[in-house]
């Protein structure tokens, strides 16, 4: 039997549980790809999603452990089944894993060829691993949720984050005017980004800065996804990746609220390449880790502050 190392949680938990270790190496199945991962990365919270611990996207179902997390890659494509034409070996490919199966942060992981794309050509594997999770839901939530018009107003809750940084850029791109809350050391980095205003969320009211705008994209949630019905216009649409948005709100103030969990898309990653090597968007990487120190990468997240997304370096 073959073996790789990975990292791998035994029991369902937080960043504690994670252990580095030689485990048998997969094998693809029918229409399966298996990549030699060059690097992985993180999001927060993903250790507490149902479906990282189960076969099922409810989370219902006996436990899958032991899992491997991280579900964000890029690397090259090792193998593959005989009935897949593309991705071939040897290809340079990034992609977002299903929750429901085994992560990368390993030497090798297995998934659909369907959900793989070719790596933007431009970044490096590090960066790269950097987009698929963070920039298919900024993409999937201003594209597929809000239908994003050019000159409307959006406002991102979070905008220096690993998502809200993907946002800010891909809103702006596609015309938008973009307003971004973030903390006072960002508010600059924000603005490079493409935000026309940015707010210090810890000192500033946002509600004094914006109003009537089209769109709020809420990667924060809590108090702040609450907050954020007032400044939204009549017909106006808040879109949360982070926690369902109340809709007897909504309804209060005459909008809509969406709450999607982002899933694997070979199309918009493509896009995603494309708006990469145009040189439109910029993967924004907080650190790089070496494999071994996955665990201490999803402690930051949990504790500490970073800037975009924490990638983990398997392979050069
Ligand atoms: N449903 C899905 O499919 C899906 C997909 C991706 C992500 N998510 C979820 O979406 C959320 C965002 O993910 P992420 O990777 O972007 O997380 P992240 O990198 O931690 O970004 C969150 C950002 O929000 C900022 N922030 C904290 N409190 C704030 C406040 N009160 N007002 C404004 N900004 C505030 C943080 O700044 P500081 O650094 O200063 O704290 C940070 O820059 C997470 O909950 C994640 O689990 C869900």
């Amino acid at each position: 039997m073959s073996t790789m190392y990975a990292v791998r949680a035994h029991t369902r938990g937080g960043p504690e549980q994670l252990v580095y270790e030689q485990v048998p190496r997969p094998e693809p199945g029918p229409g399966e790809v298996l990549v030699a991962v060059k690097a992985a990365s993180m999001t927060p919270h993903e250790l507490t999603w149902p479906e990282t611990w189960t076969h099922s996207s409810d989370g219902s179902g006996p436990e899958r452990t032991p899992i491997i997390p991280s579900h964000e890659f890029s690397g090259v494509v090792a193998a593959s089944r005989a009935e897949v034409q593309s991705p071939t070996e040897g290809e340079a490919v990034y992609g977002l894993i299903p929750f429901t199966r085994d992560g990368a942060a390993a030497e090798y992981v297995t998934l659909p060829a369907a959900v793989v794309a070719a790596k933007p050509a431009t970044v490096d594997h590090d960066h790269a691993a950097a987009l698929p999770l963070s920039a298919l839901t900024a993409w999937q939530a201003l594209v597929n949720h809000a239908d994003l018009q050019p000159g409307q107003h959006v406002l991102v809750q979070g905008g220096a984050g690993g998502v809200g940084s993907q946002v800010v850029q891909i809103a702006a791109g596609l015309g938008a005017r973009v307003s971004a809350t973030a903390a006072a050391a960002d508010l600059e980095f924000v603005k490079g980004l493409g935000a026309e205003q940015a707010i210090d969320y810890a000192h500033d009211r946002f509600e004094d800065h914006v109003r009537d705008v089209d769109v709020v994209i809420d990667l924060v949630g809590g108090v702040t996804q609450s907050r954020s019905w007032s400044v939204l216009k009549a017909g106006g649409i808040l879109v949360s990746p982070a926690t369902p948005p109340d809709q007897q709100e909504a309804a209060r103030h005459d909008a809509r609220g969406v709450y999607f969990i982002v899933a694997p898309d070979q199309n918009a990653l493509r896009s995603i390449a494309e708006l990469v090597d145009n040189g439109r968007l910029k993967p924004v990487v907080d650190r790089v880790l070496p494999l071994t120190e996955t665990r201490s990468g999803y402690e930051a997240l949990e504790t500490g502050k970073h800037r975009g997304k924490i990638v983990v370096h398997v392979a050069d």
